[in-house]
């Protein structure tokens, strides 16, 4: 478990030890040039999160180059870091819906080079249930906002669900409990470089999600040496970041329908943007301390580290025994101190926009089968969310 250590080339992922060694089976991966072949574009403002940004339809995002594979077959979506943005225009982004739904006994994968930072940008990966947000649940993997030095993780749900403050093996720190306030319920990354130049300075990382009902020990071994066909064996991982046990405080299946992979990029909106968070990290940036003013209007210079580039994305899913959970969490060298950002677990999200509305594909797709998903809830496990970060130092 010294996956922390700053001589470690490798970035260390989520989950509690057990007992069992089950493998995943890979059910989709996108990466390389057809990355984007199963994705939906937004095709519109955003109107969710209310950022200033358009996010193109697919063919404005390829032909503005917003969206596209690099040459070393990274998939990259940006913020438009070219144009001028007259007031009162929107700047152009990019925001992909998986066309697949992925049910409970999912796990997924997400290598990324680089992710989105700076002034009013406000990335996030994360997944969204059917339905009338939240009611189908969101579960949020990587976000943040403008200089904030470590990542984010959140769960949304209609009333009734509960993150522990101090969950066993949880590795990050809780920091709000109501997954159905403005919020949700936040988990900090307190492992260096999680987010931001930090992250993308380490040549970036792995971020794993049990969408669950057990947890695995430590090693990223099983990551690294997996390819693009294989099973995973999560056996070897560490503790996760962020452990949403459903034991007693939220009934994980009650809450949470089959959910989307969502990647967004947007500037501002109802958290960037909110002046007790940009003004703090950002007031700098010009005459007015307003986000949109400041920051979007202009040339777009500052939007250069505004992308993701992602190595791959890959779900898995997986039947079979139920392991007993027996790690214990691993002292973390050098903690960020998350609460010294005034952002974390302040999102002002409100419960009553309707989040991907018009984008939901039909019928909805179950990768594996539902009927696994079904059998490992009738074993009596603990349903579980567990994000982990594995600084997955890359092979150089
Ligand atoms: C900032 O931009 C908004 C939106 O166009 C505009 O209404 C407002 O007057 C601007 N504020 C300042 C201080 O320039
Ligand atoms: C994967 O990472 C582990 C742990 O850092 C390391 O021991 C192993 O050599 C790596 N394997 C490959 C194939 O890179
Ligand atoms: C959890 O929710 C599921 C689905 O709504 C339900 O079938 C089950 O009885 C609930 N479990 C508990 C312990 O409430
Ligand atoms: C956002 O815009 C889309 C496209 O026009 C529309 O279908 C959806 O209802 C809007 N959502 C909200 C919350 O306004």
């Amino acid at each position: 478990m010294q996956l922390a250590k700053a001589s470690c080339k490798t970035f260390v992922v989520l989950c509690g030890l057990l007992t069992l060694v089950h493998a995943y089976d890979l059910v989709r991966e996108y990466s390389g040039i057809t990355f984007f072949d199963n994705w939906d574009f937004y095709g519109f403002r955003d109107n969710l999160t209310l950022g200033n940004v358009y996010w193109l339809d697919e063919p404005d995002a390829f032909s503005q180059s917003l969206a596209y594979v690099n040459g070393a077959g990274n998939a990259v979506i940006k913020v438009d870091d070219t144009h001028t943005v007259q007031n009162p225009q929107n700047r152009n982004s990019v925001r992909i819906t998986t066309q697949d739904w992925y049910a409970v006994g999912s796990l997924w994968i997400i290598d990324l080079v680089h992710m989105p930072f700076g002034c009013s940008v406000w990335p996030a990966f994360w997944t969204l249930g059917s339905g009338t947000w939240p009611n189908g649940g969101e579960i949020d993997i990587i976000e943040g906002i403008n200089q904030m030095p470590s990542n984010q993780y959140a769960l949304h749900s209609t009333p009734g669900c509960y993150h522990n403050s101090t969950p066993p093996n949880q590795i990050g720190e809780t920091l709000t409990t109501d997954c159905s306030s403005a919020a949700g319920c936040t988990v900090g990354e307190l492992q260096p470089n999680s987010y931001g130049s930090g992250f993308a300075a380490m040549g970036g990382g792995v971020f794993a999600t049990q969408f669950r009902c057990y947890r695995r020990p430590n090693v990223p071994a099983s990551i690294n040496q997996s390819t693009s066909t294989s099973a995973i064996d999560i056996s070897q991982w560490g503790p996760p970041s962020a452990s949403y046990l459903a034991s007693g405080q939220c009934n994980i299946t009650e809450f949470f329908t089959p959910q989307q992979l969502v990647l967004d990029i947007t500037l501002c909106g109802e958290w960037a943007g909110l002046p007790q968070f940009y003004l703090p990290a950002c007031g700098s940036q010009g005459p007015t301390g307003i986000c949109y003013n400041d920051s979007v209007v202009g040339s777009g210079s500052n939007y250069d580290e505004a992308y993701f580039e992602v190595a791959y994305i890959r779900a898995y899913t997986t039947g079979g025994a139920v392991p007993t959970p027996t790690a214990a969490p691993f002292e973390i060298a050098s903690k960020v101190d998350v609460t010294a950002y005034p952002g974390y677990g302040s999102i002002s999200k409100t419960a009553t926009a309707s989040v991907g509305t018009g984008l939901q594909p039909s019928p909805l797709f179950f990768p594996g089968n539902a009927a696994r998903s079904v059998r490992l809830g009738s074993h009596g496990c603990w349903w579980v969310v567990l994000i982990g970060m594995g600084l997955l130092v890359r092979m150089v």
